[in-house]
C-alpha cells in the first residue's frame, strides 16, 4: 500500500523534558512525514486514561496513565505515504532495549515506560487517536 495516510504521534514527557522535541521532529520530516498539526499540551490523568483505555486491563495501565500526564507532551498529526507503518518503523520496538539501531526509541528511550514516543498502531486507531486530540 502506498496511500497517503495520517497517523498520531506523541512526544512523551521524558523526551520533552530533555529538549528532544526538535530532534525527534527532524527524524519525521527527514523521512518524508509532514507535520500537519502540532501542539504542546499537559493532559490530566483522566484524559490519559481515556486515551489509553485499550490498555485498561493491563497491569501497567495505572502507571502508564500517571506517566503520560506527568508533564508536557507534544501531539502531532503526521502525514505521508504509509505514515502509520513508517512512523512505527522510525520509533522502533516498544522497549528501547529491543529497538533497532537509529530508531527514536533506541536513540532516546530510557525504559519501556519512558520510551520517548507513542505512535498509532493501525489506520483505524490513527483515526481515533487524531480525533481524540484534534477533532474534539
Ligand atoms: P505506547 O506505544 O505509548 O503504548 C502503550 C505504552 O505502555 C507503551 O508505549 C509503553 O510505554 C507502556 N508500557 C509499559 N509497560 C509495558 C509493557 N509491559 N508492555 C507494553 N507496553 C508497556
Amino acid at each position: 500500500m502506498n496511500d497517503l495516510e495520517q497517523t498520531l504521534s506523541i512526544i512523551k514527557p521524558d523526551a520533552v523534558e530533555r529538549n528532544l522535541i526538535e530532534d525527534i521532529k527532524s527524524i519525521f520530516t527527514k523521512n518524508n512525514l509532514v507535520i500537519k498539526e502540532n501542539k504542546k499540551i499537559h493532559i490530566t490523568k483522566e484524559e490519559a486514561a481515556e486515551f489509553y483505555k485499550v490498555h485498561q486491563s493491563k497491569p501497567f495501565y495505572d502507571q502508564l496513565c500517571a506517566y503520560l500526564s506527568s508533564g508536557p507532551i507534544v501531539v502531532m498529526i503526521l502525514e505521508g505515504k504509509d505514515a502509520v507503518l513508517k512512523n512505527r518503523k522510525l520509533m522502533g520496538a516498544t522497549d528501547p532495549k529491543n529497538a533497532d539501531e537509529n530508531t527514536i526509541r533506541k536513540l532516546y528511550g530510557i525504559s519501556i515506560d519512558k520510551n520517548s514516543v507513542h505512535g498509532s498502531d493501525s489506520i483505524e486507531n490513527a483515526k481515533k487517536e487524531i480525533k481524540f486530540f484534534f477533532l474534539n
